[in-house]
């Protein structure tokens, strides 16, 4: 054997093989995070924006765990990681990556680049001071704002430099991918005026939309978002001319202008990092308030009306991501499964709700992760109640790793308390109505009266009865079986086939141990009220098994 292949083969069982990259992967209708070769649910929560370096950290990871979380998503700071111009800092990296394998944790980090909240709080100090290289957005009063222009190139290969040292560091110092995706930049939007206004950004206004968008627009007329389309249309469908000649001039087509310029920088630096360590990557966005305009909100992100933008300008980027803080949960969730887009929350309200909104987006909505924001300053009883859904999500992933994409799966969730109709679903040959409960139900069959919260660790460590969350998720696991999994719901059944009445054959509760179900207690007297309903008690996450059967 030659020296230097004899070197090789004794290097080799030391360094061992390097870990699968994680990738996204098709089943069915659903994109699927593949993590060292599983479909892998990212129970994850956001830290806070000043929560990541490793020494203020550290004292939280235990919490972190309590929580049932697999992944904690991070931000990286440029400032902090480039604090001389090419001079690189990785310690913070290296110290968060430690923790997270010391925790059995993965990461999502979030590159808080040229861009964070609109703003650019996080470039360098020899970035923000100087002006005159690295050019500012303007408004219309030619003052310029604390945001990086996206119309200069300098600025765009600054950031990208940066991005790109921060994956290449990646690459030699994770080989088993405890880091499994990227964001690129956070929640960029234009504000407070809907378009960029600095001499740059003026010309590229005035000249030609780009054929590169033109093209991907023609191409795919017949599927664009219905707002874009209609911007389009409104102003004539034309197919060349500057942007106001094809978009109009209108709030709504400066936000299609913008996109496109924000979305092409985001592609150029997320190619570069992917170059050097190509995981998924995504861009996520602050969400718009109702009858807010453009300029009002933060606009051009890569919000669901532009996805059509920004896949164009950012072929790059795996998918677009929503930050949930709003109440309409599945609306925005929904919204964000447009035109085969997987479904990743990296931030949501961090409130009780949080916990049924996790299982409706997994079980609904395909997601491949859910992740309530400022994680480490969770308090009872929402930490409680995230801790107990995830738990749930833990016990499923197998299932719903082989159940997703396949139309076997389905989410409950009671959109706002003002909806009273059961929520229904179709499945199979049956049909299910869940209702929602979250206040002390009422005295059972049985003479008892159920002490809400008795069993209950959110509850008992503080909730108030009345505010338990309510909601789940099913999963069909045979012809005439399903699964349910929440807290606070009511499911009655009916048959699709005429003149047939639907019966509770049996009801278990159980969990499930490495994919195995594993029998608790049967349910079939009291607590399906004698075959007439499932019920998932009020304060209290539970799986029952349920099998149907007809009669008439
Ligand atoms: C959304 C941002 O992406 C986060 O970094 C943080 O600022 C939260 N908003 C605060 O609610």
């Amino acid at each position: 054997m030659k020296p230097v292949l004899l070197l090789a083969c004794l290097l080799l069982p030391l360094a061992g093989p390097a870990a699968e990259l994680p990738h996204l992967r098709a089943q069915g209708s659903a994109k699927q995070l593949i993590v060292d070769g599983q479909p892998f649910l990212v129970r994850g929560g956001e830290l806070g924006n000043s929560s990541a370096e490793p020494d203020y950290l550290r004292r939280f990871w235990p919490k972190l765990k309590a929580m049932n979380l697999n992944t904690v998503v991070a931000p990286i700071y440029w400032d902090v990681i480039e604090p001389a111009e090419e001079k690189f800092d990785f310690a913070m990296l290296d110290g968060l990556l430690a923790d997270a394998r010391a925790h059995d944790m993965r990461l999502v980090l979030l590159w808080f680049g040229s861009w964070k909240n609109s703003m650019s709080c996080y470039a360098p100090a020899w970035v923000k001071a100087d002006q005159a290289r690295f050019p500012r957005a303007q408004d219309s009063a030619g003052r310029g704002l604390e945001i990086l222009s996206p119309f200069h190139p300098e600025n765009r290969d600054t950031d990208a430099r940066a991005f790109t040292a921060l994956m290449r560091h990646l690459k030699s110092v994770d080989p088993q991918h405890t880091v499994i995706m990227v964001q690129v930049e956070n929640e960029i939007g234009m504000i407070p005026e809907a378009r960029d206004r600095s001499p740059e950004a003026e010309r590229a206004w005035a000249a030609p939309v780009p054929t590169a968008l033109m093209d991907y627009l023609a191409k795919h007329r017949a599927s664009l978002a219905p707002e874009l389309a209609a911007t389009w249309n409104a102003a004539g469908g034309k197919t060349a001319g500057s942007w106001a000649e094809v978009f109009g001039s209108t709030p709504a087509s400066e936000e299609v202008f913008m996109a496109w310029y924000f979305a092409a920088y985001v592609q150029t630096i997320t190619a570069a990092g992917k170059a050097e360590l190509a995981l998924p990557m995504f861009a996520n966005a602050a969400l718009i308030r109702p009858g807010y305009q453009p300029g009002q909100y933060p606009s051009a992100g890569p919000l669901p009306h532009l996805i059509d933008v920004w896949r164009a300008a950012a072929p790059a980027l795996d998918f677009i991501a929503p930050d949930i803080y709003f109440q309409n949960f599945s609306h925005w969730a929904q919204a964000y499964t447009r035109s085969g887009n997987p479904l990743f929350i990296p931030e949501a309200l961090r409130s009780p709700e949080a916990a049924v909104n996790a299982l409706y987006a997994f079980g609904q909505l395909d997601a491949i992760g859910f992740c309530p924001f400022a994680i480490e300053s969770n308090t009872e009883p929402a930490a409680g109640y995230l801790a107990a859904s995830f738990d749930l999500v833990r016990q499923l992933t197998p299932l719903l790793a082989e159940k997703q994409g396949r139309g076997v799966t389905a989410g409950f969730l009671q959109e706002s308390l003002e909806s009273k109709q059961p929520q229904q679903v179709r499945m199979g040959k049956w049909i299910m109505r869940a209702s929602f409960e979250r206040a002390a139900p009422p005295q059972l069959a049985d003479g008892l009266a159920v002490v809400i919260g008795a069993e209950n660790s959110a509850l008992a460590a503080g909730g108030r009865a009345g505010t338990a969350p309510a909601g789940g998720l099913m999963i069909q696991l045979g012809a005439d079986e399903f699964l349910f999994a929440g807290i606070g719901l009511t499911i009655t059944f009916a048959s699709t086939e005429p003149g047939s009445q639907a019966g509770i054959l049996s009801c278990a509760e159980g969990r499930y141990e490495n994919g195995e179900w594993k029998h608790l207690r049967w349910l079939n007297g009291d607590q399906t009220h004698q075959g007439r309903h499932v019920r998932l008690e009020p304060g209290r996450f539970a799986l029952q098994r349920v099998k149907l059967y007809r009669y008439r």
